[in-house]
């Protein structure tokens, strides 16, 4: 065995998938896959050893994410990656956790899902001035998760899990982007999309700010795994468009191909009008039961808060030009994204249009940018009106 490394076996639930070292800073050592389990290892790692390595740094909270360095300090830990370690890898999206070689533990015993926690490294990355000291009485105090912004998972009077987000910077239109989102899929009467909304929070210099909570989609009996994680089992092509290698896996774990359409299409046009540049492939996923390997179909669209130019400074607004705008997603032109659209007709446009006095709660220097916002978004209805009467408009 390596120098200071010890063993753990990878469980999904209460199988073990492998046994596998784990050094101080958290990286992987040898592993040794249980074949009997094969099914049940990470489908991002099946690949080779170095996709395994990947989808376990991948698993830990991003070094990037704000306020990580002040969290990980305050709770005495050296990395993200050792934070993982201490908490047995355990998350709320998923099935899987860590258990040292020698311990005897079931999932009944650890899982989040069911035991109590207090996920204190997001309590601080969320609001770093009020700190409790919680570490010693509970035994995990954080789950992992993915994502940039600051977040924190916690248990509700009645027993749900919720997560909340908070915003990049001072203002609070990405946490209100969610919930004009959530305002739309509920206009449009879809039903696959994670409800957020809008909540008080603390936040610099003690003043009161606005962050979103939406509430956890997995469970014990399902889990999530990204796009990102399915892509990881096929070959792509450096510049090649996710779309087509996403859709392959998806068919192949069994999804109905409408299914797949049907649900991509209502996301690319739904992202098209809030000018969502974000839909990158950590952004969907798929569920799974994690007992039988079966594919539920996709996870509720989530996400969707980098959104409605949150980015571009006032100045800078109204000299958007709308086809040239890029996105993280399949490919980078937004308006090209609109080729994969198979069924034009998912996206109700007389249901799309938007109140938005919601953004009112913003930070009052940011409140000039609504009449702007609501142009734009009237920009984008005129396009996609004209895009489900039969205009390819990313050709013109
Ligand atoms: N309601 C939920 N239930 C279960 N898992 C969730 C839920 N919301 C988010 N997640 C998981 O947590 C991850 C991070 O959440 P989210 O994408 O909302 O954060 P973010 O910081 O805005 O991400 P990004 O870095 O893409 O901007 C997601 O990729 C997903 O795996
Ligand atoms: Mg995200």
């Amino acid at each position: 065995m390596g120098k200071n490394a010890k063993e753990y076996y990878l469980m999904h639930k209460d199988i073990r998938v492998c046994l596998m070292e784990i050094t101080d800073d958290g990286s992987i050592g040898n592993v040794r896959k249980n074949k009997a389990a094969a099914a049940h290892f990470p489908l991002g790692g099946q690949m080779n050893n170095m996709k395994f390595h990947e989808w376990w740094r991948d698993r830990a909270i991003p070094k990037t994410r704000h306020g990580s360095r002040t969290a990980l300090q305050k709770l005495g830990y050296t990395s993200t990656n050792s934070a993982l370690v201490n908490n047995l890898a355990l998350s709320l999206s998923d099935c899987y956790w860590i258990m040292p070689r020698e311990e005897d533990l079931t999932w009944n015993d650890v899982n989040l899902y069911t035991n109590d926690f207090v996920d204190t490294f997001g309590e601080i990355t969320i609001n770093s001035d009020h700190m409790l000291d919680l570490r010693k009485k509970t035994r995990f105090n954080c789950a992992t998760s993915q994502g940039e912004l600051q977040k924190k998972w916690c248990i509700g009077t009645d027993g749900r899990r919720y997560m909340i987000k908070g915003n990049y910077g001072d203002s609070y239109q990405q946490s209100l982007n969610e919930i004009f989102a959530t305002n739309l899929h509920k206009q449009q009467g879809f039903e696959n999309y994670t409800p957020y909304s809008l909540v008080k929070l603390t936040v610099d210099h003690n003043m009161e700010g606005r962050g979103c909570l939406c509430y956890d989609f997995c469970s014990e009996n399902i889990e999530s795994i990204s796009a990102w994680e399915l892509l990881q089992t096929v070959k792509t092509r450096q510049n090649e468009s996710y779309y087509f290698p996403l859709k392959k896996v998806c068919l192949d774990l069994g999804m109905p191909e409408q299914q797949f359409t049907d649900f991509i299409d209502y996301q690319i046009m739904t992202d098209f009008l809030i000018s969502n540049t974000d839909r990158h492939m950590n952004n969907i996923a798929i569920m799974r039961n994690p007992d039988t390997l079966e594919v539920l179909g996709f996870a509720p669209i989530f996400d969707s808060g980098n959104s409605m130019f949150y980015n571009v400074p006032f100045e800078m607004l109204s000299r958007i030009r709308l086809e040239e705008i890029n996105t993280h997603s399949f490919i980078q032109k937004e308006n090209k994204l609109l080729q994969y659209v198979r069924n034009r007709s998912l996206v109700d446009i007389e249901k799309a249009e938007m109140n938005f006095a919601l953004y009112e709660q913003d930070i009052f220097e940011r409140q000039a940018r609504i009449p702007l916002l609501q142009k734009m978004y009237e920009r984008k209805i005129v396009s996609l009106k004209a895009f489900q009467q039969g205009k390819d408009i990313w050709k013109s």
